[in-house]
């Protein structure tokens, strides 16, 4: 059974961090993360209103891309021991950006202005060059953003619009939260062959939107 199927509220998952020692730093392989360089430590973009950059994904959604896209995942790529939606984690404190992604990814990354492009640029460059198969990624729809057209668009797979909002999970799975912006999901596969990415429609219940 996938993690988020065992966890119930209030209660810690029963996931595993990553061990950095057990985890290869990624020093070895080439990385793009330069090439924005200035430009993202400075970037203009919409503010990203964010809740609680600890606030998570409902289960219901989880269970949803379970069973419509038959992605269970392998790692959550920021995660912490009371959020985990995998079995295999990486938290703040071992600094995801630094250490190398596998398998089937799930990432509902910081939503913070620097943060947040920088995990996009993780995502672009371990679906290149890294062990990853797909990449699911939950982020603010900040479309009029530099990051959405020269990050995710040109190396993601298909971009859904996702029609409604998210009520997003406390820290402590007890309560949650409407989001006060629209949300899209971003997939990424192995050896894509077109560009740019695809974008379609999605419409969620309100229960699978945590509501
Ligand atoms: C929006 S929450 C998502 C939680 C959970 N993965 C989910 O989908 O419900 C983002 C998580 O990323 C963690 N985080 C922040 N910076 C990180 C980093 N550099 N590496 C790994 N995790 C990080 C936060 O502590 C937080 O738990």
């Amino acid at each position: 059974m996938p993690l988020w199927g065992r966890m119930l509220p209030c209660q810690h998952g029963g996931a595993t961090d990553v061990s950095a020692t057990t985890m290869q730093q990624d020093q070895e392989r080439p990385s793009q993360l330069q090439d924005l360089g200035e430009e993202r430590m400075t970037y203009k973009g919409a503010p990203l209103m964010s809740v609680d950059q600890t606030w998570g994904t409902p289960d219901s959604f989880m269970k949803y891309l379970e069973e419509a896209f038959g992605f269970v995942p392998d790692l959550d790529a920021a995660a912490s021991l009371h959020n985990a939606k995998a079995g295999q984690y990486y938290t703040e404190e071992q600094n995801s950006l630094t250490k190398n992604w596998f398998g089937n990814v799930w990432l509902n990354p910081p939503f913070g202005k620097v943060m947040l492009p920088a995990f996009l640029e993780k995502c672009r460059d371990e679906i290149a060059y890294g062990k990853c198969d797909r990449i699911f990624v939950l982020i603010p729809a900040r479309t009029d953003t530099k990051w959405f057209h020269e990050i995710v668009m040109p190396e993601a797979d298909l971009v859904y619009l996702i029609k409604g909002r998210f009520n997003f999970v406390s820290p402590n799975a007890c309560e949650s939260a409407n989001a006060p912006f629209p949300s899209m999901l971003v997939t990424y596969r192995k050896d894509r062959s077109f560009s740019p990415a695809l974008i379609k429609t999605l419409e969620l219940s309100p229960k699978v939107r945590g509501f």
